[in-house]
């Protein structure tokens, strides 16, 4: 199975998810600045890969040589809101007074960790928190059919979660985002489930946009809403999610469609990338070594 982000022969290879759904490929990055921009594009995305993503980052910054830790900088601020890129890049620059292969063994290391959790394509390290416990579900017959939320603006619900449940059999439908409360309305959903990018002390998580406007409506029907993630999503140094850093994209990803106008010519937008569900909606956030805050 294609790892989403892995290092083969002295190069980040990673599953290309700005052609998915229609074309699957793999992309090769060999320099800082080819990491960084897979990373601004979206080529490689969801906080686990990024925080293998971060580490990987540094093993090419310590393999160039040069200003390793100004590199390793620049990798972490590719993108501000999932803490996993930036935990990924620490993790593996603590080791580079133990030289290139300490730092290659760190990165290596969080590689097999993130795959021991969350098994299965871009599962593995991209939305593969809350789908791993989906496939769980699904294994033991307790899921018949999921509900997708297309994701705008990017559309990573369509593209890439449906693609994936496609490739495990299992049955889902897509539906534009604004139909979820509907959704819940008329019964047919049981439970909502999301990763997370940063998850404050206290619990608040940040998570794609819309991922609020789903909690609010999750509560009001009287639906569980459960955040799955790794421990090393939560930010300790961060007391409740008021902190947290929102990254914001560009118009264009709103006011365009596949590269299409949608809106008229000069058209601003409003295009933050993610959102904070204060904890008090969140019935269960469940981490690899349990419940947080325990
Ligand atoms: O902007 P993206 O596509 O990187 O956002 C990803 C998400 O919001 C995911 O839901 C999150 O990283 C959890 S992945 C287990």
């Amino acid at each position: 199975v294609q790892r989403t982000i892995d290092w083969v022969d002295g190069s980040v290879v990673i599953i290309d998810q700005c052609a998915l759904p229609g074309i699957y490929r793999t992309l090769r990055l060999d320099t800082v600045d080819e990491l960084i921009d897979a990373i601004a594009r979206l080529a490689v995305r969801g906080a686990p890969a990024l925080g293998a993503a971060g580490a990987l980052g540094v093993v090419l910054a310590a393999r160039a040589g040069g200003a390793v830790s100004e590199e390793a900088a620049r990798v972490a601020k590719a993108r501000p809101t999932a803490v996993n890129l930036s935990w990924g890049v620490a993790r593996a620059l603590a080791k580079l007074p133990e030289g290139v292969d300490a730092v290659l063994a760190e990165a290596l290391e969080m590689l097999r960790l993130l795959t021991h959790c969350n098994a299965g394509r871009l599962a593995t390290v991209g939305w593969g928190t809350a789908l791993g416990v989906l496939w769980h579900l699904r294994a033991g017959g307790f899921v018949d059919s999921v509900l997708v939320d297309e994701t705008r603006p990017l559309l990573q619900g369509a593209r890439l979660t449906a693609w994936e449940l496609a490739e495990a059999g299992i049955p889902y439908r897509v539906l534009p985002d604004n139909a979820a409360a509907a959704a819940m309305s008329r019964g047919l959903v049981d439970c909502v489930l999301v990763g997370a990018d940063r998850i404050a002390a206290n619990g608040d998580v940040a998570n794609k946009i819309g991922t609020y406007g789903l909690a609010i409506a999750a509560r009001h029907h009287g639906i569980p809403f459960v955040v799955v993630a790794p421990q090393s999503t939560v930010d300790y140094s961060l007391p409740d999610g008021g902190s947290i850093v929102i990254e914001e994209r560009s118009p264009v990803e709103v006011t365009h469609l596949a590269g299409v106008a949608i809106a008229p010519p000069g058209a601003d937008a409003f295009n933050p990338a993610f959102d904070v569900t204060p904890a008090s909606l969140v019935t269960a956030l469940i981490t690899e070594t349990g419940p947080h805050p325990a």
